[in-house]
């Protein structure tokens, strides 16, 4: 593999050792994930090894089938990785317990996917707040106020999910997800179902949520627009990481998508050996 980086466009090479200057939220190292095994063995992950810096906010693109989803699972430990290690801050997230596991996310990471995974009979603030609720927690109103007001629902508190649009349901669950203003906020297309003004507003506050408060995002996404929101976007295809990107634009973005088909990693190989 090349060694460094012409100007934006580089190869990925290993994470950066974190210090205390430059901490590491999240990291896979080497991950591997195999769904099935032998002649119906899907490779999903072939050997990922990234790391997110705290305070910064990454993308993840790559085509439909690349992995995105099952890298974003595996780092939030919500899928177990076939090989490799993930981390989360200091810990090890292979190998806790699911009690440990379940207090690790709770405790540190937030979650924003495309099924929004509302309770049907709570209201919209009774949702958002829900899982400081679980964990024994007050709720920062001031910090409540700000997100309900950034992402417009402030007259939608008291309406159940069935009571709102795609796109307010969306917003509740960024709300929800933002407000326990965990260490890492996960996305799986956050913004996949939404209008582009609701879009924006989500990936605003998602922005502010790095800048003003330090948190780590990371997202999937397919909209070179969204991705643009990013300090960094990294390409997915067949499993592996293909390309990275600082601080693109939605061109750039774009530029790097319509060619990635044909920097995918040799795929078919019958005898199912991954090298
Ligand atoms: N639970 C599963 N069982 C079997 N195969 C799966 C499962 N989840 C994902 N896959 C396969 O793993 C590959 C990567 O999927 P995914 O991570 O969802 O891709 P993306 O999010 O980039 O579209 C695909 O080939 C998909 O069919
Ligand atoms: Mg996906």
């Amino acid at each position: 593999m090349r060694g460094a980086a012409r100007r934006e466009i580089f190869v990925h090479m290993t994470p950066r050792e974190s210090t205390d200057a430059d901490t590491i939220a999240a990291r896979a190292d080497s991950v591997v994930k195999t769904y099935g095994s032998g002649d119906t063995a899907v490779h999903a992950l072939r050997g990922v090894s990234i790391g997110f810096r705290a305070g910064e906010f990454t993308a993840i693109m790559g085509p439909s089938g690349s992995g995105k989803s099952t890298l974003m699972h595996c780092l939030a430990g919500l899928d177990a990785v076939t090989d490799g290690s993930v981390w989360i801050g200091d810990v090890g997230v292979v190998g806790l317990s699911d009690k440990e596991m379940t207090r690790l996310r709770r405790d540190r990471i937030g979650f924003v996917f495309q099924a929004f995974n509302l309770v049907p009979t709570l209201t919209a603030e009774e949702n958002i707040t829900l899982p400081q609720g679980i964990a024994g927690r007050r709720v920062d109103r001031e910090w409540f106020d700000t997100v309900v007001d950034r992402l417009g629902l402030r007259d939608r508190l008291s309406h159940r999910p069935s009571e709102l649009s795609g796109g307010q349901q969306q917003r509740v669950a960024c709300a929800r997800a933002l407000v326990g203003r965990p260490d890492i906020i996960f996305g799986d297309e956050p913004t996949g179902n939404l209008d582009s003004r609701s879009s924006g507003e989500v990936l605003s506050i998602l922005r502010a949520a790095t800048d003003e408060f330090g948190q780590t995002v990371v997202i999937v996404t397919h909209d070179p627009r969204a991705a643009a929101y990013a300090d960094r976007v990294v390409f997915l295809a067949d499993g592996q990481i293909v390309r990275e990107l600082s601080r693109p634009s939605a061109d750039d973005v774009f530029e790097v998508m319509r060619n990635l088909d044909d920097e995918a990693p040799a795929a078919e190989s019958g005898d199912g050996e991954v090298g």
